[in-house]
């Protein structure tokens, strides 16, 4: 059975001059249910190049729509395509929604949460921010949101509104790289010094429940480490990767022209039910390259360690992963693994989609 569904574009609205948000209605809806700060994986035959790539819903739980921001990459098949080609009523292929940026709610506690977004970072959080603010009554949310300039911020007017309906509960910082501000910390980039002086100037972090970062990776590390030097802890830290890492292509076939060593893996696959055998040879070649090269429809979509679209589970075995920046902690600890980066370091290796 296919993993993919067909989704109809029932609206795109131009946000900036270079971002779309695009409205879109399952086929099969009860597939798309989806939890705050979701994304979807979607594919595309480019000139004969199946491209995967993911992006974040931007809806909130209550807005009864299924919408998601997209913003055009430099030299990105996918996303130029959808800013000057997609139109009303074409018909997109997406995998249900997937991702665990979110903490389940809690409308009886009154949190604080702490969101910090760059660029079209901003996607999930504002997914986040939606359904908190309708579903948590009494939730206190502050959002930091670094661009360029004014004109590249992605949902300004949305986020406007929401700031006037949720005076009390909804505050909002901008912080501009390229366009002065009144207030100077708010302009240049967010770098540690900027953040040190947000939190001891402008942001009480006593209370906060959840901090939520989504951006480059290196801005990501930065705010993070100051958040732990002002007194978080990793678990009330949660990160969303996206940017350069993704590189949205399909994944190569196995490869032929590798550190060969002639020693092989016993690999086997559980999907969807079915369990098949292969050998794997042990020269590079990843778990996710070795099942497409099976015909497996094994799911992936960044093929960067990023999105973990494709994890799975090791149920025998060993093996490692060369990047990883999608798994927790305690997923690793358990025996998740990206399969996309995911190279076997035993004989045998037996390992699951279905868990
Ligand atoms: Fe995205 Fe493996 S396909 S992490």
């Amino acid at each position: 059975m296919s993993r993919f569904h067909p989704l109809t574009v029932t609206d795109i609205a131009r946000d900036t001059h270079d971002s779309v948000v695009v409205t879109l209605t399952p086929e099969n809806e009860e597939a798309f249910r989806f939890t705050q700060g979701q994304y979807l994986t979607f594919r595309r035959d480019f000139e004969g190049q199946e491209l995967r790539r993911s992006y974040s819903i931007c809806a909130g739980l209550d807005d009864g729509a299924l919408r998601v921001g997209i913003k055009r990459v430099e030299g990105g098949a996918f996303s130029t395509w959808a800013n000057t080609a997609l139109k009303p009523g074409d018909v997109l292929e997406a995998m249900p929604p997937q991702g665990k940026f979110y903490t389940p709610l809690a409308p009886e506690e009154g949190r604080h949460y702490l969101m910090f977004a760059a660029g079209s970072g901003i996607t999930p959080i504002l997914s986040i921010i939606r359904t908190v603010l309708t579903r948590e009554p009494e939730a206190r949310v502050t959002l930091v949101y670094a661009n360029r300039r004014i004109a590249s911020i992605m949902f300004r007017g949305e986020l406007e509104d929401l700031k006037d309906q949720y005076l009390s509960r909804l505050s909002v910082l901008h912080i501009l790289g390229q366009d002065a501000q009144e207030i100077e910390l708010f302009t240049g980039r967010l770098d540690t010094a900027k953040l040190d002086k947000l939190f001891t100037q402008w942001i009480d972090l006593t209370g906060v429940h959840t901090a939520f970062i989504c951006g480059p990776e290196a801005l990501m590390q930065t705010i993070a480490g100051v958040l732990r030097d002002h007194g978080l802890n990793d678990a009330q830290i949660k990160y969303e990767l996206f940017g350069a890492a993704q590189p949205g292509r399909a994944a190569k076939p196995a490869a032929t022209t590798r550190d060969n060593t002639g020693k092989t893996c016993a690999l086997s696959v559980t999907l969807d039910g079915t369990t098949r055998n292969l050998e794997l040879p042990m020269d590079g070649t990843t778990v996710l390259e070795a099942a497409l090269g099976a015909n497996l429809d094994a799911p992936f979509s960044c093929t960067a360690g990023v999105c973990s679209t494709c994890r799975a589970k090791v149920l025998e075995g060993a093996a490692e992963m060369a990047v990883n920046h999608a798994l927790e902690d305690y997923e690793v600890r358990a025996g998740y693994v990206l399969t996309c980066q995911c190279t076997p370091i035993s004989d045998r290796l037996v390992l699951s989609y279905d868990t």
